[in-house]
């Protein structure tokens, strides 16, 4: 498998150097999102005709995805961050376990996949070690429209005669369940209603996606979404939105070290909790029509977080923030709800004098003045990008190890911060 993306040609992990202590600054612009670009990459295979995606972030995973469709028998060729993606002539190819298990979203090829060949085999999934991570919700939707799939030795056997369209209740708003059921029905015969289905801004950009290769996706966006089934879609050009998190990620490193970021071509509208938290905080924060600028003049105040599905504030934003809130005044409570196991940054964070305790879903912050820089290990990607905000805040030098991590969802993001006046860098691990 290709190397990853900040991977020296040894193979070699990266890691980021941040002598921290200065104030982050200025204007950026951040790549288009990974989890738009992963759902869609998903769902392409619906489309007979070539596609054009714009604004794809470079990214591991998103290389991975490409690598993933040519096993498929896809035509993947990059220019830049546009993708173009032939789905003309696929066939039931054998996808390779390492590369399957390295990004969840694979799974979520399987029924789009099966609605133009018929059948195939793909090996379960893996993603970010934040939780259980089932599919038992993908599933069930795909059993429901038709679809047969037995796990036998780690491997997705699936196969299906005729989608048809169908009622589908989730149990849980599951984003990826939503996004895998949508698509899949886009093929389907008839008519398809997802009934509690996830509202997060990339549900509704992969409608649109689907909807501009000629399918008839309805309600995206509300919990209640109405697909209607057509017999093939064709081809398209579409632009990947800019990604939120990153986004929010980086309003963060100006709200930590007490400067102001403005991040911009943005929708602003999905900065819409981490705004709210932020201004509880007491952070000042602007809005325009596709930016949103964050300074912190004076120390954040302490907030209680509790992740939910959008609109409410986001998991994947719950570590930054729990590192932001490592040096506010106060103590913070910061419940996830989402992942039973997003905790990798507690340890880490606690290295470099954080106060910060887990106490069953939830994180106990006790704000102090000052981190004070250490040696780090990223557990998962957002884990990653918190150590780092901690890192510019942090007396001397962290160093934030398996930086392979944070690649996998932010496009080097050392020149990002750097931009912003960050002392950081990327180093070969000795
Ligand atoms: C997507 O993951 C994102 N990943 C995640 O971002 C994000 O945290 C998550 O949505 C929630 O917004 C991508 O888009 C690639 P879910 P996904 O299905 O689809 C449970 C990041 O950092 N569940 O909404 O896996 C599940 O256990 C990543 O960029 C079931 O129980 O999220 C979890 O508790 C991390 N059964 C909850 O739903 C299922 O069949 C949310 O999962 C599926 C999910």
């Amino acid at each position: 498998m290709d190397k990853l993306p900040g991977q020296s040609s040894t193979g070699d992990m990266n890691s980021l150097v941040i002598r921290g202590g200065r104030k982050l600054s200025g204007e950026i612009e951040v790549s288009g999102s990974k989890n738009i670009a992963l759902a869609i990459l998903s769902a392409v295979v619906l489309a007979e005709e070539p596609v054009t995606l714009l604004n794809v972030p470079k990214i591991s995973d998103t290389e991975i995805k490409g690598q993933l469709l040519e096993v498929f028998g896809a035509k993947v060729t990059w220019e830049g961050s546009t993708m173009h993606v032939d789905c003309s002539n696929l066939n039931a190819g054998h996808a390779d376990e390492e590369m399957v298990r390295s990004i969840r979203t694979s799974f979520y090829m399987v029924g789009p996949l099966l609605a133009r060949i018929g059948n195939l085999e793909m090996p379960a999934p893996g993603g970010c070690m934040i939780g259980a991570r089932p599919v038992d919700l993908h599933l069930k939707g795909l059993h429901a429209l038709g679809a047969t799939i037995e796990l036998d030795g780690g491997v997705y056997k699936a196969s299906a005669k005729n989608l048809v369209g169908t009622e589908v209740y989730l149990d849980k708003p599951s984003a990826g369940a939503t996004q895998h059921v949508m698509s899949t029905a886009a093929l389907a015969k008839g008519t398809t209603i997802i009934t509690n289905a996830a509202m997060e801004p990339e549900i509704i950009a992969l409608a649109e996606f689907l909807n501009c290769i000629g399918a008839k996706v309805e309600g995206a966006g509300t919990s209640s979404i109405t697909i209607h089934g057509k017999p093939t879609l064709s081809g398209g050009e579409y632009r990947i939105p800019a990604d939120r998190i990153q986004a929010g990620t980086f309003l963060l490193a100006g709200a930590i070290t007490g400067g102001t970021v403005r991040v911009n071509k943005i929708i602003p509208e999905d900065q819409t909790a981490v705004v709210n938290k932020l201004r509880e905080a007491g952070a000042e924060v602007k809005i325009g029509s596709d930016w949103v600028s964050v300074g912190a003049p004076t120390r954040l105040e302490a907030v209680n977080i509790t992740t939910m599905p959008h609109p409410g504030f986001p998991t994947d934003m719950q570590q930054p923030m729990a590192a932001t809130l490592c040096v506010a005044n106060g103590t913070s409570i910061v419940d996830e709800t989402i992942y039973e196991s997003r905790t990798g940054h507690i340890s880490e964070l606690s290295r470099m004098g954080a106060k910060i305790r887990q106490d069953g879903s939830s994180a106990v912050i006790q704000g102090v003045t000052e981190l004070r820089g250490a040696t780090v290990y990223a557990s998962d990607l957002r884990a990653g990008a918190a150590l780092c905000l901690a890192g510019l805040v942090a007396h001397g030098e962290t160093i934030v190890k398996n930086i392979h991590f944070i690649d996998r969802g932010y496009e080097r993001i050392e020149d990002t911060l750097k931009s912003l006046g960050a002392d950081i860098s990327r180093v070969l691990d000795s």
